[in-house]
């Protein structure tokens, strides 16, 4: 079973490949708009599952856990504002490379500093069937996590724990009758 470290680090390297795609100049807008699309689903799985799994952790077991995570929420529900503006805007709407580059200056923040400095403290406190465990946990948990950002839910753990659910039962709906994937 792949530890928790694994199945995060496997989906922020998605997350930067598309960034990197989107960034990139080769797209055309029909590509650019899926690509688009395709990272607001992996961002609003990814940073749902770490708020009800992995931040409570970190808050339990890591020395200083309350600040590291109230830190990286605020960078999550930054996050989240710019994908939801930019989930209403088409490619050719002349705010939408300004907020994808937003996004892509905060995302890739807001990677470093979970790899750079929260990683490593929370891979000390836990053993590896912990770890596996978690990363059990953060897998199973996206298969049923939101496909849409949600700004006005709270990254608050409690917040996410009791929202996350009807929050990813409105989106499948949603995705359904718009034939989104
Ligand atoms: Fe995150
Ligand atoms: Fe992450």
């Amino acid at each position: 079973m792949p530890d928790v470290f694994v199945v995060l680090e496997k989906d922020h390297r998605k997350v930067q490949g598309l960034l990197a795609e989107i960034e990139g100049t080769s797209l055309s807008t029909q590509q650019l708009k899926e690509r688009v699309e395709t990272l607001i689903i992996e961002e609003s799985k990814h940073e749902a599952v770490e708020e009800t799994h992995f931040w409570p952790l970190v808050q339990d077991k890591v020395e200083g856990g309350q600040e590291l995570t109230k830190k990286a929420l605020n960078q999550e529900s930054e996050g989240k504002e710019v994908l939801d503006q930019l989930g209403k805007l088409s490619p050719s709407d002349a705010k939408f490379m300004e907020l994808v580059s937003t996004f892509a200056g905060a995302a890739r923040e807001h990677i470093a500093y979970e790899e750079e400095q929260v990683w490593p403290r929370l891979r000390s406190v836990l053993t590896k069937p912990e770890q596996e465990d978690l990363g059990e946990k953060l897998a199973d948990a996206k298969q049923h996590a939101p496909t849409r950002p949600h700004p006005n839910t709270p990254s608050s753990p409690a917040a996410q724990k009791v929202m996350g659910p009807v929050a990813a039962a409105t989106d499948k709906a949603r995705d359904t009758m718009s034939g989104r994937k």
